[in-house]
């Protein structure tokens, strides 16, 4: 199957740093389709040959295990092209589409690597000169959008053009594979599902944890924070896996329909719960790993007086038979004491103890960073004595050790399906929508509620009112037990 795969922003960040290394791995495995171009689009002037060097400059950056020695990135290299385009000329279009037309590709995905300010000319322009024939599948990297509104407006731009099948909104949690392993865990083994419920379950977790700070991109995080950035898309998208119904197939729209229901299912937010149930913070100067650390109002570009949120923690209600009154807890934030992504999934205790000292309930914990893999944490006896206490003992599953298989990237994983044509993992724009319509409440409260964001200190788990939101319910965050 031959295709053509064109990053417009190919000069950008995300194109160097993500999706050509992601591609490259891609190729290293043997699992790229033969056949295939990879054209980069940009403002600047130059060569496929200057376009190529300037790449294998900016591969020296990407972590060594993911570098090409000098062969390998000949081979590769040899499939990246390069086309100078300034967006706002319709003729560069029309270039652009007789480029592809000469090879009349089986596939063309066209990947907007942009400011999302640019996607609906983009979409515009590329439906003027027709490309949007059924071969082409269009890739829409997040921010999709500020608030509801502008949401909206995008993906009305990208129907005026496209197909809903040819729209592959991406957020990369999706891709990783752990969350691939959390529909295999729940519909492809009996065990689970019957426990996956209210009355087995005390309540779920789903932290995000960061070490690193903003770094270099304090303009753009400054005007988004952490619950656009990391909650309104990757959070509740990991809440919908972890909380939908069985879809009836793994077709794209079984799943999406399932996923869109938790959506609507979240329970809404007033000013009121607002204040009770979410918790945004900022961190100040404190220490990672044994290294000072400055805070976000010290970071490049960051207004000293911001009022962004490098922090939420926020309790939220599945308001369905499955889930009624479970809290889910999303957390998520820049500059804390690990990076650690995982689902944590705790058990209800059992109902009639017949052993000395505490009773630890059961927990699943489904890891997606560092490492992925899953840990089911139980009570075992370890001697003979008869009274004797239980202690805790986990089963350990490491995905990469247990199928000692190369580990597929998330950016590698989608790239690869947007050349396939595979939607299950990508965003439906209804999804979206909904996403943005259940966190517009909070972004308009914390407006008219000039108090701010709370202190927390590089290096902690965030704000302490982040432990007494969990801990009003009895319970305590996973790190804390
Ligand atoms: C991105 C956010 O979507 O996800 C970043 O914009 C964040 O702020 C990143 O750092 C985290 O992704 P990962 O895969 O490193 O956990």
């Amino acid at each position: 199957m031959s295709f053509d795969l064109v990053f417009f922003g190919g000069t950008g960040d995300l194109t160097w740093r993500k999706l050509m290394p992601a591609l490259f791995q891609a190729f290293r495995h043997g699992k790229l389709p033969e056949g295939g171009r990879i054209l980069a689009v940009a403002r600047d002037e130059q060569t496929d040959e200057r376009y190529r060097e300037w790449l294998k400059e900016r591969f020296r950056e990407v972590d060594a295990g993911k570098r090409p020695s000098d062969e390998e990135f000949e081979r590769f290299a040899a499939l990246v092209h390069y086309r100078r385009m300034d967006l706002s000329q319709p003729d560069h279009y029309a270039g652009l589409k007789d480029w592809l037309d000469a090879r009349n590709a089986d596939t063309v995905v066209l990947y907007l690597a942009t400011s999302p300010h640019l996607f609906t000319g983009i979409c515009q322009q590329l439906g003027a000169v027709g490309l949007n024939h059924p071969k082409v599948r269009v890739v829409l990297e997040k921010p999709l959008g500020h608030d509801l509104a502008s949401a909206q407006e995008i993906n009305r731009a990208v129907r005026c053009v496209f197909a809903e099948s040819q729209a592959f909104r991406i957020d990369h949690y999706l891709g990783k594979p752990s969350v691939q392993n959390l529909m295999a865990l729940r519909f492809g083994n009996a065990l689970f599902e019957p426990l996956w419920r209210r009355e087995s379950i005390a309540n779920i977790q789903i932290t995000l944890a960061e070490r690193l700070g903003v770094g270099t991109r304090g303009a753009f995080y400054d005007g988004t924070g952490a619950l656009r950035d990391m909650i309104q898309n990757h959070a509740l998208q990991l809440l919908t896996m972890i909380a939908m119904e069985p879809p009836s197939t793994n077709d794209a729209d079984a799943i999406r329909d399932e996923k869109l229901k938790v959506l609507r299912s979240l329970k809404p937010f007033t000013t009121e719960s607002v204040a009770r149930d979410v918790v945004r913070g900022q961190y100040r100067a404190g220490s990672i790993e044994g290294k000072a650390v400055p805070g976000y109002l010290e970071e490049v570009k960051v207004p000293p007086d911001s009022q962004c949120e490098t922090f939420v923690a926020l309790r939220t209600e599945v308001n369905n038979w499955r889930w009624a009154g479970v809290p889910f807890y999303l957390r998520t934030g820049k500059r804390l004491a690990e990076r650690d992504a995982e689902i944590v999934v705790n058990f209800r205790p059992v109902p009639h103890k017949i052993f000395p000292g505490a009773s630890q309930p059961n927990r699943l914990v489904i890891k997606l960073q560092p490492d992925d893999g899953l840990e089911l944490q139980l009570l075992a006896q370890k001697g003979t004595g008869h009274g004797e206490q239980l202690t805790p003992v986990s089963l350990d599953l490491d995905f990469d050790k247990a199928f000692a298989t190369q580990r597929v990237g998330a950016y590698e994983r989608l790239l690869l399906d947007a050349i396939a044509g595979r939607l299950n993992l990508f965003v439906r724009s209804d999804e979206q929508e909904q996403a943005w319509r259940w966190v517009e409440p909070i972004l308009d409260a914390w407006e008219a509620d000039t108090s701010g964001p709370r202190p927390y200190s590089a290096g902690s788990w965030g704000p302490a009112a982040a432990s007494a939101l969990v801990a009003r319910d009895g319970f305590s965050w996973a790190e804390e037990q």
